[in-house]
């Protein structure tokens, strides 16, 4: 049976602390069970953690194994090497991906029957490889994709219209990583189409900025890196939003990795398109009608995808 108010975070490095700190604050759960390869790692954050419930919501964060996590609604992964100075998140992928297979021969043993959300990277990878050891269903499987990847777009659009970023609808689609695009197409702040809004706006154009902002949100993680090692903070929070749209059944769209088939032509990986989340997982994936240039960026991404599952 289900407890919907429980969640497991697998992988306590930086990562894994940032999303369940970011957990504990929002009250989604009740129970978070953290999980690590080193269990004194898992049960230092769990104490440290712990201590903000006093100003936060009462639950129950505690360092365990896999015996625990057979009810739980959600379990989180982010175990496995970071991107070093100089690497690709690519770069990580047969290192990560047997930690992959481990930990998924690990959860298969016990009754585990909620949702899977893949952070580790290549997440794009990992979560397809999280899919077909796990045999679960396609819904039940998903990546954080190009969340973090988007909130990135909406801050730094926001911060060069020096406008309110939850104002900004915008998305990257593709792979989490080099190959991804951004959707300018579809890209409008309050409705209003980008280029018009920074007219409205500024009265001048926006096509020099756009290709600007497209850079700085692709290279973001190699730029965070260089300078304090690695990526947590803005992952923490995507990664959490993603948890509370699935358990909290809100049918929220966010550009998560799912599994495509057949979907704008592509078959057999995932990569991030804007899904539908709810209890079920990703409820609907969304087919939207890209301009051909994007089409063809995304086929380009999923190429580089393939030519990585095809090795692994
Ligand atoms: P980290 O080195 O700080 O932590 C990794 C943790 O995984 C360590 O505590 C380690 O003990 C644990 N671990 C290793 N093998 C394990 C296993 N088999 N079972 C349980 N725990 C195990 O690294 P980090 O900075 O937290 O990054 C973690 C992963 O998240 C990396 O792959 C990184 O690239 C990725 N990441 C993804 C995103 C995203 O947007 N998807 C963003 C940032 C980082
Ligand atoms: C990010 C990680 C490294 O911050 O994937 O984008």
């Amino acid at each position: 049976m289900i407890n919907i108010q429980k969640a497991a975070v697998i992988g306590c490095g930086f990562v894994g602390a940032s999303i369940a700190y970011t957990l504990m604050q929002k009250g989604i759960f009740s129970e978070l069970v953290l999980i690590d390869a080193v269990m004194e790692k898992a049960e230092g954050e769990a104490m440290d953690i712990s201590h903000g419930l006093p100003f936060a919501h009462a639950m129950d964060i505690y360092a365990g194994t896999y015996a625990d996590i057979a009810d739980a609604s959600i379990l989180i992964i982010t175990a496995g090497a970071n991107q070093k100075e100089g690497e690709t998140r690519l770069d990580l992928v047969q290192k990560n991906a047997g930690i992959m297979r481990s930990i998924i021969g690990n959860i298969r043993k016990t009754a585990f029957d909620g949702l899977l959300l893949i952070v580790s990277n290549p997440v794009d990878i990992l979560t397809e490889v999280a899919l077909r050891e796990s045999g679960y269903p396609e819904e039940r499987v998903i990546g954080s994709g190009t969340v973090l990847d988007t909130a990135r777009l909406k801050y730094l659009i926001s911060e060069e219209l020096e406008i309110d970023s939850r104002n900004v609808h915008a998305f990257i689609v593709g792979e989490h990583g080099d190959s991804e695009l951004a959707v300018w197409s579809c890209a409008n702040i309050y409705g209003i189409p980008v280029e018009k809004f920074a007219e409205l706006r500024r009265q001048k154009g926006f096509s020099e900025e756009m290709k600007e902002i497209y850079c700085s949100v692709r290279d973001s993680a190699y730029e965070i890196i260089k300078r304090k090692g690695a990526t947590y903070y803005g992952i923490g929070m995507a990664a959490a939003k993603i948890a509370e749209a699935l358990v909290r059944d809100s049918h929220t769209v966010a550009p998560v990795s799912v599994h495509l088939n057949g979907e704008y032509g592509l078959q057999d990986l995932c990569l991030s398109i804007p899904t539908v989340l709810g209890k079920n997982g990703a409820e609907q994936i969304l087919e939207i009608n890209f301009n051909e240039e994007e089409k063809r960026k995304l086929w380009h991404s999923a190429e580089e995808l393939k030519k990585i599952l095809a090795r692994i």
